[in-house]
């Protein structure tokens, strides 16, 4: 494995025939003779390079704003800025970090409609002009500290069959709406759209239809006070990784007709999208390991039978990293999780059930309620798969733990695609999204096993 390393992305090639899994199971052998087992994320920038290719294939008309605060990782970030994508931020801080990796300021939406002045005022002076808003008072800070906003009007969604619900606190009525837009002509601010957001964990697509719908009538409005409404944003709340039941392209094949009917090409109006967890869920992977257990002993009274059946073996095991930690998103994501055994059980192997807890002295802080597992010893290793979406963003080191630290890795062809996307600002369509193709650019320095580079395509 060779490291590619410039002062902000730094990321590990994986060699051909090797996965983020194999780099998981080495960075376990490199500390199995040490005490040193602290939890560590491995993270494949190039499944974010997949989900790029995927997304167009899915959504051709809508351009993705990534939502950074899903996960704020330099790697993620710079990934997508090398990609072209465009940017949602909510903070002062979240400018910053887009802009210090190069991206211009009108590949950033300013997407929180409840701003700090003084983060208005940073937002004009680095020409940052896209924002949302939902409010009358927004309206009168934005007018008077961006005269060159470009405003977009955020309505809100029936979003109760989110898994986070976002509407609860975000989003105008229809009619609130009107009110809005005409006090807007009269502060003499630009409005050039409406954003939505579904609530993020969507799973019903019928609410994307009927907010579509409803931006229509938005548009509608703003048209007839004089705005030249040209933007629409369809918000994130799309699914991050295979374990859930409604998949992505299920909700774009509800989406894209509705596109078609309310915003068709000829109306001429730009759609953009504010994913987070669509582009990080599947790329990171926690490894934690266990450093403490109970076995817990319930004794049946009353039966005379004294072996194990009727003595029941529950077991508690304790990790390093907890919901304080990666695991915030139990708590704030609604996530379940569930452990994926580092070392296979043997095929006759008994499961006892347990419990998993986090390392804090907190007793909110447990990861898992009841799971059956095996009987495993101080040392051993878990595994969690589809880590990257509201975990790192918002971790603590409460109690004085560390976060996780993270291993950025890429497979050369994802690396070589995201440089091909880079040059010629095109997304390649990609018939069958396992197999990428290579281009001729393999000759700057990489090999390839080809002698003629033009068609290739590797296997991943
Ligand atoms: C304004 C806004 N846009 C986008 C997102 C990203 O949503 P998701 O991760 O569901 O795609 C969020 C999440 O809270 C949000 O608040």
């Amino acid at each position: 494995m060779n490291g590619f390393a410039s002062e902000d992305f730094d990321f590990s090639f994986l060699e051909e025939g090797f996965s983020a899994r194999d780099i998981v199971e080495q960075k376990i052998n490199e500390v199995s003779l040490s005490d040193d087992k602290d939890a560590f994320y491995v993270a494949d920038l190039g499944d974010v390079v997949k989900k790029h290719l995927r997304w167009f294939k899915a959504l051709p008309r809508v351009t993705p704003f990534y939502a950074v605060k899903c996960n704020d990782s330099k790697a993620v970030v710079k990934t997508l800025a090398i990609l072209g994508a465009g940017f949602d931020c909510a903070s002062k801080t979240e400018i910053q970090l887009v802009q210090s990796t190069g991206v211009a300021a009108d590949r950033i939406i300013y997407a929180n409609p409840c701003k700090q002045v003084s983060q208005i005022k940073y937002a004009a002076s680095c020409g940052v002009e896209k924002m949302t808003f939902d409010s009358e008072v927004e309206l009168m800070k934005v007018a008077r500290n961006h005269p060159n906003a470009k405003l977009v009007l955020r309505i809100a969604t029936d979003d109760s069959k989110a898994v986070c619900r976002l509407s609860v606190k975000f989003g105008a009525t229809l009619k609130t709406s009107r009110v809005l837009l005409e006090r807007a002509k009269e502060l003499n601010v630009d409005i050039i759209g409406v954003s939505f957001h579904v609530g993020s964990g969507c799973t019903d697509p019928q609410t994307f239809v009927q907010a579509v719908s409803d931006a229509r009538c938005v548009f509608d409005m703003g048209n007839e006070l004089g705005f030249n409404m040209h933007l629409l944003d369809i918000g994130g709340g799309f699914p991050g990784s295979e374990d859930v039941k409604l998949k992505f392209e299920e909700v774009t094949s509800v989406i894209n007709p509705a596109l078609e009917k309310y915003f068709p090409v000829d109306s001429g109006v730009k759609i953009i999208s504010e994913p987070g967890r669509y582009y990080v869920a599947s790329a990171f992977t926690l490894a934690v390991n266990i450093i403490a257990k109970k076995v817990m002993i319930t004794e049946h009274t009353g039966s005379d039978d004294e072996d194990d059946a009727a003595n029941e073996k529950t077991l508690m095991y304790y990790v390093n990293d907890g919901v304080y930690g990666s695991f915030n998103c139990i708590l704030y994501d609604h996530a379940h999780v569930k452990p994926v055994l580092q070392k296979k059980p043997k095929p006759d192997e008994k499961f006892y059930s347990s419990s998993i807890w986090g390392p804090t002295c907190d007793g909110l802080d447990r990861i898992v309620e009841r799971f059956d597992l095996p009987d495993l010893q101080v040392g051993d290793w878990m595994l969690f798969e589809n880590m990257g979406a509201y975990t790192v963003a918002a971790s603590s080191t409460f109690n004085g733990f560390q976060r996780p630290s993270l291993h950025y890795v890429m497979s050369r062809p994802y690396w070589q695609l995201m440089q091909d996307i880079s040059e010629h600002g095109i997304v390649p369509e990609v018939q069958d999204l396992n197999t990428i193709p290579v281009s001729c650019a393999w000759e700057s320095g990489m090999e390839l096993n080809s002698s003629t580079c033009s068609s290739a395509s590797v296997n991943v």
